[in-house]
């Protein structure tokens, strides 16, 4: 299953995509994370030190100039080798269950794809487009892409393709509003398998608001994660997990997986 995980700025994006990474890698599950970002924090947010970052692949242009070329540009490469060579391994963020063997997480730092008609990142572009597209579309394995704010970006084919968004947003009207847009955008892309989750919220009504997703979750604010993140990155590795397994589960639940 695809999903992608997007909202308003400083929502709990990250946390909440690299949250569903570890429950499914807990549970056995071989897991795909794409920090589709620019902010590049997934990796760091999944218990990876800053040295262990890679390089994003929107600056090797190593691999650019291999598989897109410049002048003639090659805009469909074979990219099926990559995912596998680039991506890096991330511990998981507890101990492991004796009865399961734990599944892979595996990230794939991209940088941020930019939307169509800016500027020329054109060869770049191209690169993460087709690796997102070979991820979403070619392979039938769990890919979560944590992305920058819409889901635009994806490209039409590959939002279309992937089988659930799930729009993150805080108790706030501003919020709420980007996460309408969101939600209306990916339905219009032909994504309409959609949840709603309401992060740092306690279950209350909430405005109504045209076009938000159908189904909400509610994710209450976690004072362990509160009080270590200002020495801390990960949001993983807490002393107690049931929340931030809890929201997963629900949440795969709510796109209509049980894992
Ligand atoms: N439920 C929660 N309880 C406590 N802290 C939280 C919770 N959710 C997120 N946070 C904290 O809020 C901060 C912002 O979260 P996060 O980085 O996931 O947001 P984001 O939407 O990905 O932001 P950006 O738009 O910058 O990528 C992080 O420091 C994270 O630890
Ligand atoms: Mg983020």
């Amino acid at each position: 299953m695809k999903l992608a995980f997007a909202g308003k700025g400083g929502v709990g994006k990250t946390t909440l995509t690299a949250w569903v990474a570890d429950y499914l890698a807990a549970q056995g599950e071989d897991v795909w994370l794409v920090d589709a970002d620019t902010a590049l924090s997934l990796g760091q947010a999944s218990g990876l030190s800053r040295e262990a970052l890679p390089d994003p692949l929107i600056r090797r242009d190593d691999l650019i100039r291999e598989r897109i070329g410049s002048g003639m540009l090659h805009l469909n490469p074979d990219v099926s080798d990559l995912p596998e060579s680039i991506a890096v391994d991330l511990p998981l963020g507890r101990p492991p269950r004796q009865d399961i063997t734990p599944g892979k997480k595996r990230l794939l730092v991209m940088g941020s794809v930019s939307g169509a008609g800016g500027g020329c990142a054109c060869e770049a572009n191209a690169l993460l487009k087709a690796m997102l597209a070979n991820l979403i579309i070619e392979r039938n394995e769990w890919v979560l892409v944590d992305l920058e704010a819409g889901v635009e970006h994806l490209g039409r084919g590959t939002v279309a393709s992937a089988d659930g968004l799930v729009v993150v947003s805080e108790p706030s009207r501003r919020g709420l509003d980007t996460a309408a847009d969101v939600a209306k955008l990916g339905r219009e892309l032909g994504l309409a398998n959609q949840a709603l989750v309401l992060n740092r919220a306690e279950p209350t009504d909430i405005p109504r608001i045209n076009g938000l997703p159908e189904r909400t979750l509610f994710m209450p604010e976690l004072p362990e994660l509160k009080a270590r993140q200002l020495s801390d990155p990960a949001v993983v590795g807490l002393a107690d997990h049931t929340q931030p397994d809890e929201i997963a589960n629900k949440l795969l639940n709510a796109l209509g997986r049980q894992v």
